[in-house]
């Protein structure tokens, strides 16, 4: 399936130029959506990783890691913005263009013998992913991958990543 189809590009948002890559349009097509969740899950499975949680980062890393996590047979465990999740978190600050964001996950969420797979709509810079992998790996996890339905090749996101499979489903 032509999954760049069903992605939707806006200009100009959410400044002028840049070139907005929206998956609301491949989320309300029957067959896109399960076409998409299928196709991460085989290519997760082609690589072998065996997973314990699938982690998504806030928020549309929520609407793709949850059914992901289900057809895997996994566990899907949010990282969230600061300051939204009830109980005691880690914590993690990383830069943005301007200033700093920070990111939280529950402290009783992840252990260190847990083999986690993060998963998010996007990867453009890295930084949301390349936080996430450093608030997992800081808890000891073992990050056994990472998976994308975007990937914005002209960012190199990737070369801020360790060094395991990134899988992504579509490239600009
Ligand atoms: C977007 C996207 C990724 C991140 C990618 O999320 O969903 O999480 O940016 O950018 P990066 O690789 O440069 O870090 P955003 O922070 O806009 O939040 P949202 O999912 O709540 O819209
Ligand atoms: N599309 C969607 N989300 C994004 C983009 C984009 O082009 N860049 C950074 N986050």
């Amino acid at each position: 399936m032509d999954l760049k189809s069903l992605i939707r590009d806006i200009p100009d948002f959410p400044k002028p130029g840049i070139l907005f890559r929206d998956i609301t349009t491949l989320l309300r097509d029957r067959q896109g959506l399960r076409y998409t969740i299928d196709f991460l899950a085989e290519k997760c499975s082609e690589a072998t990783l065996e997973i314990d949680y699938v982690i998504g980062m806030e928020s549309r890393g929520f609407i793709f890691g949850t059914p992901l996590a289900y057809k895997l047979g996994a566990g899907f465990i949010p990282v969230r913005k600061k300051g939204k999740l009830p109980a005691a978190v880690h914590s993690i600050e990383y830069e943005l263009e301007y200033g700093t964001d920070c990111l939280e996950v529950h402290r009783d969420a992840l252990h260190p013998d847990s083999r986690v797979l993060i998963v998010d709509d996007l990867i453009a810079t890295g930084g949301t992913a390349s936080a996430t992998a450093k608030l997992v790996q800081q808890i000891g996890c073992e990050l056994v991958g990472f998976g994308f339905i975007i990937e914005l090749r002209d960012l190199q996101g990737r070369k801020h990543l360790p060094d395991v499979p990134i899988i992504s489903l579509v490239e600009y």
